[in-house]
């Protein structure tokens, strides 16, 4: 095909030369099914991105949006303007939040956690630490590709190729000595935050080891360092809680929030920040001003379809599924790790696992990851390809009928390699 007839939208994570000519289009969804415009029907395993947490299609959230729209479709939250939709959602989230909060909002993850680490830098500076500038993540990590998050991945290929970025450590995901060690080497006064997801996501779906989020959150309290839970993935019923840390009974300094939250009907995420975080700025008129903020952040649609979607979470119980499903996720694809080429079958802990392929497979078949997402998409379900292998993680409406569909779909691509 010649140029003119190549798609125009560039997509993102994509290699543009093989996809300019070759786009899946998606047309329809209802609950865990989406349509493509020739009429397939898939079962969604991923959830889109790990957001369509209630499932695709749901009127009471369009119902919400479009009354919203009626009222006034959106009004900046700078300075003192602020809608009641809101001003509600700040507050149902801090009421359902782990630690007493305040609530920032934003238009999405990569934002979100942005916005996480210049709190954390303009706390410092507020009273009176400004050399507290370092920020340190996981290998494996995944915070987004906004200018903070660029510098925080841990998944190397993320970084490269952007030139210089900010000051940032990168420390093994599953050992709390190397995060004391950094910290220490680093000079405990000079670190500002330490990001973790509670289950590692788009880098792996890696559970932390038993203890590991706890350890993190005590050496944050003992070193001073601020500790950013990265839940953009792991909230919303994902973990089988509001916010995913609260598996581990830990309260962050702050959480970032996004996906769930909406289940991406519309763009929206944010931070939650502890008091002790919050308090600077809100303290008395005078105080530090944080000048950092999006133009939609607040935006009263999304923030209707979030209010709409936290109801029907709760409603049909959807945040304690997550947890409920988890076990019966696992199981279902367990059996796939009987393959020699598949290497393990991770999870357990909230409605995501992976699907590892083995090293063998990886080096001697280098499109091996490709080939299992698109055989599993030639019989009809949709897994997202992660380095080595691929991730499921189901709107939490699905049930063990669907992860038996995505067993058998994973299981009749690896055969067909
Ligand atoms: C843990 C985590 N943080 C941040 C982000 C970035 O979110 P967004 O893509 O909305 O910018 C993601 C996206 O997948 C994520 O998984």
């Amino acid at each position: 095909m010649g140029e003119r007839d190549a798609t125009r939208l560039w997509h993102p994570f994509a290699d543009m030369g093989a996809v300019r000519d070759n786009e899946l289009v998606l047309e329809r969804g209802e609950d865990v099914w989406v349509w493509d415009s020739e009429g397939k029907r898939y079962l969604d395993a991923t959830a889109s991105l790990w957001y369509a947490n209630v499932g695709h299609g749901r009127p009471e959230i369009a119902a919400a949006v479009a009354a919203q729209f009626k009222q006034l479709e959106a009004y900046s939250a700078f300075g003192d303007f602020v809608t009641p939709v809101a001003r509600e959602l700040a507050e149902t989230l801090a009421d359902l939040a782990p630690m007493p909060s305040r609530i920032f909002l934003t238009t999405g993850g990569g934002e979100s956690i942005d916005a996480a680490a210049k709190i954390a830098r303009r706390y410092w500076s507020a009273i009176g630490q400004p050399q507290r500038t370092l920020l340190i993540s996981r290998t494996s990590g995944y915070h987004g590709t906004n200018g903070f998050g660029t510098a925080l991945a841990g998944i190397p290929a993320n970084r490269e190729g952007f030139g210089p970025q900010v000051e940032t450590l990168q420390v093994p995901h599953d050992s709390l000595e190397a995060l004391e060690d950094a910290i220490q080497q680093a000079g405990a006064e000079r670190v500002a935050a330490v990001f973790a997801e509670p289950v590692i996501g788009a880098g792996g779906v890696y559970p932390p080891l038993p203890g590991y989020i706890e350890g993190v959150a005590e050496i944050c309290r003992r070193t001073g360092a601020l500790f950013v839970a990265d839940a953009v993935i792991c909230a919303f019923g994902r973990l089988g809680t509001w916010f995913g840390v609260e598996r581990f009974g830990v309260q962050p300094d702050m959480i970032t929030f996004a996906k769930g939250v909406t289940s991406g009907y519309l763009p929206l995420g944010g931070v939650v920040a502890s008091e002790r975080v919050a308090a600077p700025f809100f303290e008395a008129p005078g105080g530090p001003v944080l000048r950092h903020g999006a133009t939609y952040a607040a935006h009263a649609a999304c923030c209707a379809a979030g209010l709409a979607n936290i109801e029907l979470l709760e409603r049909e119980g959807l945040v304690t599924r997550g947890r409920e499903l988890e076990g019966v996720l696992l199981d279902a694809l367990k059996p796939l790790s009987a393959d020699h080429r598949v290497s393990e079958v991770r999870g357990g802990l909230g409605t995501m696992a992976a699907v590892a392929l083995s090293d063998e497979l990886l080096r001697s078949r280098p499109s091996a990851v490709t080939d299992v997402v698109m055989g599993a998409r030639e019989r009809g379900v949709l897994v997202r390809g992660l380095a080595g292998g691929v991730a499921v993680s189901p709107p939490l409406t699905a049930t063990a009928e669907h992860f038996g569909l995505i067993h058998d779909a994973v299981a009749a691509a690896l055969a067909a390699l």
